[in-house]
């Protein structure tokens, strides 16, 4: 049956119906392996017979009750990463293993075993302190640095494995009772489902039976835990011990409810663990539906009685458990051994990669509508930019611009003529960016499905149709994006040729990938349907979005013949998407507390590598008030990704609806986005080559300082600023908490100054300060800065009195007119008697220079000082440099010499 485009539309015009979707009580694996977990049964390892390779230690672990072999090998990585695989030894078909996410087969490094009998060996890398301690029964790993044990792994004895099993009714037929592990009756079987899972009118059939595993980590001395995005939830991970588990499975969620650990549109089974002097990582390489259970047991001091006269001196360290479980696969871990967060950074995109350079533009504002209904509408609201004196690089089109929800062709009564619309844009230096799902209207007229479905190009139903499923266009398939054939021949739809109407300044917005299936089981894909290579997809469907986003950036990579650098957003994403492009946290709403929450989302997202994240600013659903929309402008323009957007039947909010007073202000909010773009794009050339996140939590710039670590109203954007939005209606204060007992901060308005949270006596004196910082700029779009090296890279260092630009990457090279047009020196005692500048025989420095005391007054009539609605609070940290270079018309002004 076709859907309607109002039933398609009421789908999502519901609140969050959590009967919908599952919580944990709802989850087979999770009950199974609840139960046998409560009666423990142990694992042994046989280390006797360990052998060491020249990449692995391999040895042999057996649960006592099944004696079914597994075979666990660990690695040692380069740069102090640990790897743990656990396998069955004899499968009865290969276990699925995530592939295409690691950015290459990671270098290993030998691992030396320096003691060890037949209960225990110690592994260490032979570079570094660490060990690994393996203790054979019960099996149990302590990863050790300075005789330190930091992590131990089964110590609670959680490990767990399903192992894979002839299929019940085979059994039946050969009368094979000699698996004692199913040995349950027919009723116990459907509460476990084991072979079949019930929710609401789905069934779930599973041809493989029950195959989930399970896994639990110790970290001593830790309480602060980050990561496992997607949810909307607070920075610092909670304890789940009276609740639900964080829950891994991309969902389409619609208005998703807040401080929920449901699992919504994408998945990172990656967490960090930060105490002062150690940051450690766990990396869970699994792609079927994940849940992690998080338990800190606080510090105990133990007194005389309790614990006799020694341990009476003693506090016991507190300590975190973290229990992952996962639906399939096998246990496939890494262990990110820091010790700083920035050496886990490094770690973690060693693995995975780090984030896409972005094309300049993407780091501009964009403005986004469900819909922009024609031509006319767009020319009207780009008009309204320039009218308005509102600087905004890039038109967004929705659905609605398509024939029928039919991706690659055009509305033709609505947008008769896209490539002059293009051209428009085009003239003002503007994109146009437009939306691509994963689902494909099944219709025999449609070249897109006619190719795919003669290729075989879909995934496949359990019976070995082509799955068939409701998303907008109504019945629709989907296209296998596991399939590298898929991939590279949807990458090959992006050509201009193939892609009528398309030109070179269109850029592509994948959505609704989790994949997002109407009327499927919590509204995504059957977990039996098959994809390439035979695998369920219950085997990888956190990953289904991530392969979407791979084949449509290599697509516009491709179709510039390898010249230009992709811009692609997608809603789902896995470890990894960071390669990429750029990641939003779907749909939102207008309120107050989606506001707050898109800072600890973003902030979740940006440490476990995706640096290019934004949440849609005003909200997607309802209606927010001038107030709330000005707010939301204003935290927006310092989020990565800067996006408005809205639903259908939402009431039109362009910047200039709200009154002359509140376009001022989102003007202005605008404005300074694009004051400080060539921060933002020097911050993203670090995280692109040297894996610092662009927005961090105070905790990654203050390790050693425990009232950091659960900040999350306030956050820094690099090394330099530090910004604390508006988040509730009608303040007139906010509080800013200044971090750093040897930080002097510098209110980036009025240039006040502060000192940090501890009292330093540090006299801030030009004379004995210094300060740096450094700045990137190349063609803003091209991959001429990795091929040709085209890009400069300078830094800028203050030592006693004098200001140094020299080179801080000498192979690159961009012949550019740039000139440096301003110099803030902040933090003076006196003005100075006089500058002197140092010019060459080549060129001439002109400098504007503005000179700031401390204590400086607040400009007259400055709308921050005045105004209820002022700016939201920006800081910028003393010992580094914000080099403000105040953009004019393009191109920027900068100019240097090697
Ligand atoms: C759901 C997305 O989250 C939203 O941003 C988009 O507008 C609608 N799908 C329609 O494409």
């Amino acid at each position: 049956m076709e859907a309607t485009g109002k039933e398609e539309i009421s789908v999502e015009d519901e609140a969050v119906d959590k009967n919908i979707f599952k919580d944990c009580s709802k989850i087979a694996f999770y009950r199974r392996q609840k139960q046998q977990l409560s009666r423990r049964s142990m694992y042994q390892a046989s280390l006797d017979s360990a052998t060491t390779g020249k990449d692995s230690t391999k040895f042999q672990i057996i649960n006592e009750t099944t004696k079914v072999p597994l075979v666990a090998e660990v690695y040692g990585i380069e740069g102090n990463i640990f790897r743990l695989k656990i396998n069955e030894e004899t499968p009865l078909k290969p276990r699925y293993e995530v592939p295409d996410v690691l950015t290459s087969k990671p270098s290993t490094v030998r691992l030396i075993s320096c003691a060890g009998d037949a209960d225990s060996l110690v592994l260490a890398d032979g570079k570094g302190d660490l060990k690994c301690h393996i203790t054979a029964n019960p099996f149990k790993i302590d990863l050790v640095s300075e005789e330190e044990v930091v992590m131990s792994i089964n110590s609670l004895g959680q490990l767990y494995f399903e192992h894979l099993q002839i299929p019940l009714k085979q059994r039946a037929t050969k009368e094979n009772k000699e698996d004692t592990s199913v040995d349950t009756s027919q009723e116990d079987q459907e509460d476990l489902g084991l072979w079949e899972e019930k929710f609401g009118k789905f069934v779930d059939v599973k041809v493989n039976g029950p195959a989930s595993i399970g896994l639990d980590f110790s970290l001593h001395g830790f309480e602060h835990l980050y990561g496992i995005p997607q949810h909307a939830e607070s920075h610092q991970l909670k304890n789940t011990s009276d609740g639900d588990a964080y829950r891994l499975y991309n969902l389409d969620v619609y208005g998703y409810k807040i401080h929920d650990k449901m699992g919504i549109y994408g998945s990172v089974p990656y967490l960090l663990a930060h105490k002062p002097g150690r940051t450690l990582g766990i990396f869970w390489l699994n792609a079927s539906e994940t849940l992690v259970e998080i338990n800190t047991e606080p510090a105990v001091k133990y007194t005389l009685t309790q614990m006799g006269p020694a341990a009476a001196k003693q506090k016991v360290r507190c300590r975190t458990d973290v229990h992952w479980m996962s639906e399939s696969g096998i246990i496939d871990v890494f262990l990110l051994t820091g010790p700083t967060p920035s050496d886990v950074f490094g770690q973690y995109s060693y693995l995975t990669g780090t984030q896409a350079m972005p094309p300049l533009f993407s780091l501009g504002y964009h403005q986004c509508r469900w819909n922009y209904e024609d031509e006319q509408d767009v020319k009207a609201v780009d008009a309204g930019f320039d009218e308005h004196d509102i600087p905004y690089d890039v038109m967004w089109l929705d659905i609605e611009h398509t024939e029928g929800k039919r991706y690659f062709t055009w509305d033709k009564k609505r947008f008769p003529n896209p490539r002059r619309m293009q051209e428009l844009l085009r003239s003002k230096n503007r994109k146009l960016v437009v939306i691509s799902d994963p689902h494909i209207k099944i219709d025999p007229d449609y070249s897109v499905y006619v190719k795919a479905k003669e290729q075989g190009f879909f995934v496949r139903n359990h019976e070995g149709g082509d799955f068939e499923g409701v998303c907008w266009p109504g019945l629709s398939s989907y296209l296998d994006f596991t399939n590298p054939k898929v991939r590279e021949w949807y990458s090959g739809l992006f050509t201009f040729s193939a892609y009528q109407g398309s030109t070179d300044i269109l850029y592509i917005w994948n959505d609704m990938n989790e994949p997002s299936v109407f009327r499927g089981p919590e509204l995504t894909m059957q977990k039996n349907a098959i994809h390439h290579g035979n695998w369920e997809h219950r085997e990888l469907h956190n990953i289904y979005g991530f392969y979407q986003q791979m084949a449509t950036a290599e697509g516009l990579i491709q179709r510039s013949k390898g010249k230009e650098r992709p811009f692609v957003l997608t809603r789902s994403f896995f470890a990894g998407s960071q390669k990429y492009g750029a990641v939003w946290t779907g749909d939102n709403t207008a309120e107050w507390s989606y506001l707050k929450i898109s800072i600890p989302m973003l902030l979740t997202l940006s440490i476990t590598g995706i640096s290019f994240c934004g949440a849609d600013v005003g909200g997607f659903i309802g209606n927010p008030e001038a107030e709330l929309l000005v707010r939301w402008y204003q935290a927006g323009a310092y989020q990565p990704f800067f996006r408005g957007h809205a639903t259908m039947n939402t009431k039109r909010r362009e910047p200039w609806l709200f009154g002359e007073e509140n376009t001022q202000l989102i003007r202005e909010a605008i404005r300074q986005r694009y004051a400080l773009l060539p921060y933002w794009y020097s911050l993203f050339y670090r995280a692109h080559v040297a894996a610092q996140p662009v927005m961090r939590p105070l905790w990654i710039e203050f390790p050693e300082e425990l009232d950091t670590f659960g900040v999350e109203d306030e956050y820094m954007l690099g090394s330099a600023l530090l910004v604390h939005p508006v988040t509730e209606p009608k303040a007139s204060t906010v509080d800013v908490f200044l971090p750093g007992s040897n930080e002097v901060w510098y209110d980036s308005k009025t240039f006040a100054l502060w000192e940090g949270a501890r009292t330093v006596k540090f006299p801030v004196a030009l004379d004995t300060d210094s300060a740096m910082g450094e700045f990137y700029l190349d063609d803003g779009h091209s991959f001429q800065y990795l091929h040709q090296k085209q890009f400069l890279h300078r830094k800028f260092s203050f030592l006693s009195g004098v200001l140094i630009n020299s080179c801080a990457d000498k192979r690159g090279h961009y012949p550019s007119k740039c000139v440096v047009e301003q110099i803030f020196v902040l933090g003076l005692k006196k003005q100075p008697s006089s500058v002197t500048t140092r010019s060459s025989d080549k060129w001439t420095l002109h400098f504007l220079m503005e000179v700031r005391y401390t204590g400086i007054q607040r400009e007259q009539g400055h709308p921050a000082a005045s105004h209820q609605l002022g700016f939201l609070q920006t800081m910028v940290k003393m010992s580094l440099w914000l080099l403000h270079i105040v953009p004019k018309c393009p191109p920027c002004i900068w100019r240097s010499s090697h």
